[in-house]
């Protein structure tokens, strides 16, 4: 009796490991525990069978092997339920895998104008030798415009078909769209404190012309050096220092020729070749004209200085090779791809 009921025990630990095992869920899992571990299960009612029994060695072998069949089947349980909880995160995890092999989505994204980015590039390589950047009113107050810049009331650079003035007056002066970044020198002058004045200052600028090298309204950068002691050679070392930096490489000629500002005297033209085109008329400058000096009250006995203002589109086009003025203004980003222009780097 003893032995059948040991035989028992056997068969049904065999029964309920192979149970436990294959339980493909926690609920299955949960079904084996309660036939066997719960309070009517199983192993209880042996516990109960147990006590009917007389209290023998052969009792206590017995109670001892259902004690270790009850102790094992509880472990197999638990690890077994690790296992399911551990499987069902895994799935969790593979239903919300991403493949990070996938190749990303091609991305729009918007292009900087090659205006903005050449006169970007132009600030930049002033600020190298110390020149600071300044704006200016593209309003402006004809004082700015001409009559300070030695460009008196007679003078045909005034002439209505080039200008647009605005309707009114503001203290009895002209207002007009600067037709040059030159206003932006009177009005630093007239602010400083202290020498050397070192300023760039870049932006639009409008004229009465239009046809295909010309629009009504074109970009312009500014340059002004004022100290003492300052010479022609040191203008001209800007400027080629300059043309250098920006067009970087060996395919650049440059040449001054004498010109005539009102504001400048000497006064020159620079005109460059890039990469074998014809010469290109792109930067006037000069030495800043004593009038100049004597309307904004520095005293021209002492400080001297130059100016040079430049075209940007005009350098943008010979840079980038770009045919057309108008493209700049067109809003249809595809021709820069067409001029093979890649902005990835400045964004
Ligand atoms: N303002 C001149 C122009 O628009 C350029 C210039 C600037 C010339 C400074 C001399 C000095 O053509």
């Amino acid at each position: 009796m003893n032995k059948e009921l040991l035989n028992e025990v056997h068969l049904l630990e065999d029964k309920a490991v192979s149970e436990i095992e294959s339980a493909s869920s926690l609920q299955d899992l949960e079904k084996v525990r309660l036939l066997y571990l719960g309070k009517k299960g199983i192993i209880k009612a042996y516990f109960s069978n147990l006590k009917k029994i007389g209290n023998t060695g052969k009792k206590r072998n017995l109670g001892r092997t259902v004690n270790s069949l009850r102790n094992k089947l509880d472990q197999l349980i638990i690890g077994k339920g690790n296992i399911l909880k551990a499987e069902g995160i895994n799935l969790k995890l593979q239903s919300e895998a991403v493949d990070i092999t996938l190749p990303v989505r091609p991305e729009k994204i918007g292009k900087v104008n090659p205006l903005s980015k050449v006169i970007n590039e132009v600030k930049l390589i002033f600020a190298h030798m110390g020149f600071r950047a300044v704006d200016g009113p593209e309003i402006e107050d004809e004082f700015y415009v001409f009559d300070a810049l030695n460009t008196p009331s007679y003078h045909p650079a005034r002439e209505e078909q080039d200008t647009f003035y605005l309707k009114n007056k503001v203290d009895n002066r002209r207002v007009l769209l600067r037709t040059h970044t030159s206003s932006v020198q009177i009005r630093t002058m007239q602010k400083a404190k202290t020498f050397p004045i070192k300023v760039v200052a870049a932006g639009r600028v409008y004229r009465n012309d239009f046809d295909a090298t010309h629009t009504p309204m074109f970009h312009q950068i500014e340059g002004l050096y004022v100290n003492e002691n300052v010479n022609m050679g040191q203008l001209k070392f800007t400027i080629h220092y300059f043309f250098n930096r920006f067009f970087g490489d060996t395919g650049l000629k440059i040449r001054f020729r004498s010109s005539f500002f009102p504001f400048t005297e000497p006064s020159a033209e620079v005109d460059i070749s890039y990469r074998d085109s014809k010469w290109i008329e792109v930067l006037g400058c000069g030495m800043v004209h004593p009038n100049v000096f004597r309307n904004v009250g520095i005293d021209y006995s002492r400080y001297n200085g130059f100016a040079f203002g430049m075209g940007i589109e005009r350098l943008a086009m010979l840079k980038y090779q770009i045919g057309d003025l108008r493209s700049f203004y067109s809003n249809r980003i595809s021709w820069l791809d067409h001029y093979g222009f890649h902005f990835s780097s400045l964004r």
